[in-house]
């Protein structure tokens, strides 16, 4: 037998529901925002992905899934959706409209990391990208709405961190001062964060090695060196959250994993998750654009760990069992009834169903008690003699005989009332 790969996960029809709930309200809500949605493909020249979330990087030193193509281009999977969006703006022009142009998408990313409880290889995402506007007010729409998808959902004991990193020019400054620091504290680092110093030295602070954040537990922090634009940036966005009574926890340690990031960068974390608590994260990159090719155009976005979130989902959040009806047909004159029944409901939009192999009355009760239906339609030869059906109340066991020409209105009738 072929097995799934480690890391990819089917989502099964059980699950699926509280999958539905998830996108739902991440639609809902992403258009309520103003954001309308974009899909780029799950696969992009390498380059793209090394340019833009950063050479020296996890992802992109050890997570990618790259490959040859025919013609011998390097393509990769994209490990997340930032880098396609921003290409697809340049490419597409968008950058034209006059009108900030913000989107949304959903959809399977890839990297190859240690499968874990909430870490895996292909997972799921929605994200949001919104290009065009500088303004402090940008970034505080971006959490808000991150914020609101996971209280709608009643995501439980979530922090909001935040940090700003900055504009790229405060960056060499501030790297130097650390690198002093860090020095002076190298024995005690691990390996990984030893060789960091030299490729990427911000992202020592983000290492979760215990010994590590005890040894770098008074390094400098770079919000004490950001310049007066940044500093008043950073400052904006909070007095903007405090003002939306979201509340924060200024974390001066938050670097994240991609390189593109500038200003403000963020992190929602559940604290029911275990290790890979983050449920979403994000940031601004004023940078990217025009990295990518496009002219200068400043950015914020973020995206939302769907794996994580169905973990982190209440039981009370599932989505109220469905109105199914069972149509419970047999005999030569009642099956062939029973059948233009459910052809009938379900085009009235109502969720019908039955079991083709069951040919008794027993058979077919056992099928619609274990498909959780609502209620129940019985034909047999009896009834499609008298042109009758026998509607049957699932919770209540009461059954009623309705005329079978009238029964699919009258039902769609008393589903609605319901
Ligand atoms: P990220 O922090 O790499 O950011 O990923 C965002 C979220 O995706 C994480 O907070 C986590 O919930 C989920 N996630 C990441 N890796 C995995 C994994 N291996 N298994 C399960 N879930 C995972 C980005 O991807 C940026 N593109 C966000 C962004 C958008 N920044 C600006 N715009």
């Amino acid at each position: 037998m072929i097995r799934g790969i480690k890391g990819v996960k089917d989502i099964l029809p059980d699950e699926v529901g509280r999958w539905q709930l998830i996108e739902a309200t991440a639609r809902r809500l992403a258009e309520v925002y103003g954001f309308r949605e974009i899909r780029v493909p799950v696969f992009e020249v390498t380059d793209l992905f090394a340019r833009s979330i950063g050479a020296s990087t996890d992802i992109v030193e050890k997570e990618m899934y790259t490959f040859q193509d025919r013609d011998g281009t390097s393509l990769t999977l994209r490990p997340e959706a930032t880098a396609g969006s921003v290409r697809a703006y340049i490419e597409h022009n968008l950058s034209a409209s006059p009108t900030a142009q913000k989107l949304y998408y959903f959809g399977p990313m890839f990297r190859h990391e240690r499968p874990q409880a909430g870490r895996l290889r292909q997972f799921h995402q929605f994200g949001v990208e919104a290009f065009g506007c500088a303004e402090p007010a940008a970034d505080v729409e971006v959490i808000s709405l991150l914020w609101r998808f996971f209280s709608t959902l009643g995501l439980p004991d979530l922090t909001l961190e935040i940090n700003s990193l900055g504009e790229a020019g405060d960056r060499p400054a501030y790297k130097a001062v650390l690198l002093e620091f860090l020095k002076t504290r190298e024995a005690q680092l691990c390996q990984n964060c030893r060789r960091r110093m030299a490729t990427n030295p911000l992202r020592v602070l983000d290492c979760k090695v215990p010994e590590c954040r005890a040894a770098t537990e008074g390094a400098p922090k770079l919000t004490d060196h950001l310049s007066p634009h940044a500093r008043a940036h950073f400052d904006a966005v909070l007095v903007g959250l405090q003002t939306l009574e979201i509340p924060f926890l200024l974390n001066p340690r938050l670097v994240r994993g991609l390189d593109y990031y500038t200003l403000t960068t963020f992190e929602v974390t559940c604290s029911h998750l275990g290790a890979q608590n983050a449920v979403g994260a994000g940031g601004r990159y004023d940078g990217l654009v025009e990295t990518l090719g496009g002219s200068k155009t400043p950015a914020v976005g973020f995206a939302v760990g769907l794996e994580r979130t169905v973990l982190a989902l209440p039981g009370a959040a599932l989505p109220t069992p469905s109105k199914l009806i069972y149509v419970a047909s047999f005999g030569p004159q009642g099956a062939p009834a029973g059948r233009r029944m459910l052809y009938e409901l379900r085009a009235l939009g109502i969720q019908a169903d039955t079991d083709h192999r069951a040919s008794t009355l027993k058979a077919h009760m056992k099928q619609a008690d274990r498909l959780g239906a609502s209620l129940t339609v019985i034909v047999g030869d009896d009834e499609a003699a008298k042109n009758c059906v026998i509607v049957r109340d699932m919770t209540s066991k009461e059954q009623v005989e309705l005329p079978l020409s009238t029964t699919a209105i009258n039902l769609q009738k008393r589903l609605n009332t319901a």
